[in-house]
């Protein structure tokens, strides 16, 4: 599918004022994508466990305007209260999407959103955002051209989300995502997230997510910032030709459900993430010494106890832990009594594995 197949083609009906309804979730990659060419096309292929609580909500009021206009025209409210400080991302979503969302100047647009988890918890909340208005605004061109499937709405929710943030096209369907090209993944694309429809071993069935809250304040080093040093970046090709590669291997795994190669790939991949930006010029480092802390926690509690418990990390310093079900008591026991400590305000939130967004 190319890019001319999501230029919408419907008669020009003008639509009441009316609204519609998403709550859209979070995702976390287990193979990660990082480093990106023009237009949010990623420079490797990656994989996600789409998450079931993190979710923003977003209710979309869309009111006709009369005559014609060259700008768009919306209001943000986060939580209930006007929200200045998210129009720029929203005004820079619209503008990159307008080609394939001709109605977007023909409606005044309130948009109304709020996150199931706290904003300055250091989750970011773009995947779910971004992700939630994309669902918003295919349900308003379903309106006008109900002709439309599901099918189409969906990949086109996803790529409209990828032009608003990258990881947010793979959030629109659950319980497991691939985006970007991969010659193994049939209908994998770098326009828009599939979900992965290979044999998937029935222990990743409600797989846990417990995300520790380490840091709740704003990341020193934004990932636009992150991905752009990519560029140039001396192990750079080296990266995007492994992702390729653990792509292959983490196929592997879901299908044969082995934990003990599942959590190596993982853990190397948040690493090698965060070893890219230390390797960066400029370097950074997102982790904190408590993200370290719980790390090397979770290494000794797996070297004594046998148990799959495993961890990831996003850009920041949060840490996800992933495990399986029926070792979920254990192993939230252990949260509970030694990895809290490390939290900010000793916050956390138990997530797990999801199947995607719904119109509310
Ligand atoms: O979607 P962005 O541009 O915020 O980038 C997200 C990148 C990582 O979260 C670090 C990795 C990923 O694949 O989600």
């Amino acid at each position: 599918m190319i890019e001319l197949n999501f230029i919408s083609n419907y008669s020009p009906t003008i639509l009441k004022k009316g609204k519609v309804t998403w709550a859209s979730p979070s995702n976390i990659a287990l193979v990660k994508y990082w480093g990106k060419k023009e237009n949010q096309i990623p420079e490797n292929p990656s994989i996600s466990f789409t998450l079931e609580a993190c979710k923003t909500e977003t209710e979309l009021v869309f009111e006709p305007r009369n005559g014609t206009h060259d700008s768009f025209s919306f209001e943000v409210f986060f939580e209930g209260e006007k929200n200045e400080a998210f129009k720029p991302k929203i005004e820079t979503f619209f503008k990159r999407i307008k080609d394939y969302v001709p109605f977007l100047k023909q409606y005044h647009f309130i948009i109304n959103t709020s996150n199931t988890f706290p904003h300055s918890s250091g989750i970011a909340s773009s995947a779910s955002g971004m992700s939630a208005l994309a669902l918003c605004l295919m349900s308003v061109e379903k309106l006008l051209n109900p002709k439309i499937t599901t099918t189409y709405c969906n990949k086109k929710a996803s790529f409209l989300a990828r032009l608003g943030s990258g990881s947010a096209c793979r959030s629109i369907e659950g319980d497991i995502v691939v985006w970007g090209q991969h010659s193994e993944i049939e209908g994998s694309s770098d326009l828009f997230g599939v979900k992965y429809t290979e044999e998937v071993h029935s222990v990743f069935k409600n797989y846990h997510d417990t995300i520790l809250l380490v840091d709740k304040g704003e990341k020193q080093v934004s990932s636009t910032v992150g991905h752009n040093l990519m560029h140039n970046h001396p192990f750079a090709q080296n990266r995007f030709k492994q992702a390729v590669e653990n792509i292959t291997t983490m196929k592997t795994i879901l299908k044969s459900g082995d934990l003990k190669a599942f959590i190596a790939l993982m853990e190397s991949e948040a690493l090698t993430l965060h070893a890219m930006m230390m390797a960066s010029t400029p370097y950074f480092i997102l982790m904190k010494p408590n993200t370290l802390e719980i790390i090397n926690k979770i290494w000794e509690f797996r070297a004594e106890t046998g148990l799959n418990i495993g961890f990831t990390l996003d850009a920041g310093a949060n840490v996800h832990v992933l495990f399986p079900e029926n070792e979920a008591v254990k192993i939230n026991e252990f949260i509970n009594k030694e990895l809290v400590a490390y939290c900010q305000n000793g916050h956390y939130i138990c997530d797990q594995i999801g199947f995607g967004a719904k119109q509310l």
